[in-house]
């Protein structure tokens, strides 16, 4: 019999790993994103009992698991300037048995690709024990995390297979994004209403699209730094310091290189004492309050030794920084940085003949606590 291929069903075509195919097909997932989220108007798509409900809340509690885990620190940016609600993002697996206090009216979110992780279905059990209302953010419809909520929001990233998350975290940030922008217009708040979401997912598709363009660049950078290392680390302030920790799990994840995300200025309060002649430190500069001073960590680091690699916003560019990121809205900006520290954990893993989608020990979703 002729077996019934699912068109949407993942294959990796021309791909030699699916990692590299999501990472590509992440300017489609912000348009799609654009088409399915908001209406003609660039008005959010969101349904109206979900609103009702969480404009009620006084916090906004984001638990997840890994790279949803960074997502949502992410999210915590978006949410707090664009709603003005007090946002708080954790750890799922530490939730689960030390629920965090409550504030009055909480309103649960939970991140998840999968929807069907261990760590965070303990959460939600907690939450619905206390009624109290939660939405999943998930690729995967039907999930259990999705049918336990009390509401739900699909990525709509198309089937994410390699083990390393790239499309799905780039994808709960915009859906983040699009709750802000419709929580933010219900509360009143001028910037949501002020707020071009339609330009940004644009942008930011054209942004990652120029980035997935220049990959060779990341290869080079990969190989020349990378691939010999034991250790790397990466460095940011503010939303950069959130994709450092991204950018850091998915180097040590798919290329066994030990590697740590750190927020910039902390690092000489002791882990500096770490770094040696020819440490990786790649240093992302795209936040416009802070960008010099993180240009002084990586100094800091370069006089002791280490060999840095810039990713830098466009505004902050200097002669010599190694990618430089197209312009786009600051709170949007996770959407681009991330995406070279992407492609550089896909050469580092690739050139050093690993399977970069089935890295050991590792599955793509994680069913046990
Ligand atoms: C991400 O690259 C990892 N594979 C892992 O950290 C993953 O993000 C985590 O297990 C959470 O999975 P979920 O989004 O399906 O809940």
């Amino acid at each position: 019999h002729v077996l019934n291929i699912d068109p949407n069903a993942a294959s990796k075509g021309a791909y030699e790993f699916y990692m590299l195919k999501e990472i590509d097909e992440q300017p489609g997932v912000m348009r799609h994103m654009s088409q399915n989220y908001l209406d003609d108007n660039g008005e959010p798509k969101v349904d109206q009992d979900i609103l009702d409900a969480i404009s009620k809340a006084d916090r906004l509690y984001i638990f997840a698991a890994g790279t949803s885990y960074h997502a949502g620190l992410v999210g915590k940016t978006i949410f707090e300037h664009y709603t003005g609600i007090p946002t708080e993002v954790g750890l799922a697996s530490e939730a689960g048995y030390h629920f965090p206090m409550m504030s009055k009216h909480p309103f649960f979110i939970f991140l998840t690709q999968s929807g069907e992780t261990a760590d965070s279905r303990v959460v939600l059990k907690e939450v619905n024990k206390r009624s109290i209302p939660s939405l999943t953010m998930t690729n995967v419809e039907g999930s259990t995390l999705s049918r336990e909520a009390t509401y739900t929001m699909l990525l709509g990233a198309g089937p994410e297979i390699a083990v390393a998350s790239t499309k799905a975290y780039t994808a709960q940030i915009a859906l983040q994004a699009v709750l802000a922008k419709a929580l933010g217009e219900k509360l009143g708040k001028q910037e949501a209403k002020d707020w071009n979401l339609r330009q940004d997912l644009a942008m930011a598709a054209e942004g990652i699209q120029q980035i997935v363009d220049g990959k060779e660049k990341l290869k080079k950078l990969a190989d020349d730094y990378l691939i010999k290392s034991r250790n790397a680390f990466y460095i940011g302030r503010g939303i950069d310091y959130a994709v450092a920790l991204e950018a850091a799990l998915k180097l040590k994840e798919v290329s066994y290189i030990q590697t740590e995300g750190f927020a910039a200025a902390e690092l000489k309060h002791g882990t500096i004492s770490l770094i040696e002649k020819g440490t990786p430190v790649v240093a992302l500069i795209n936040d416009p309050v802070t960008a010099d001073l993180t240009r002084g960590n990586s100094q800091e680091v370069v006089s002791r030794g280490a060999s840095v690699i810039t990713i830098v916003g466009k505004d902050f560019a200097r002669e010599g920084d190694d990618i430089v990121l197209p312009e786009i809205n600051y709170y949007m900006s996770a959407l681009l940085t991330v995406v070279p520290a992407q492609l550089l954990a896909y050469y580092a893993s690739k050139d050093k003949g690993l399977d970069v989608d089935k890295p050991r020990n590792l599955a793509k979703s994680v069913t046990v606590e």
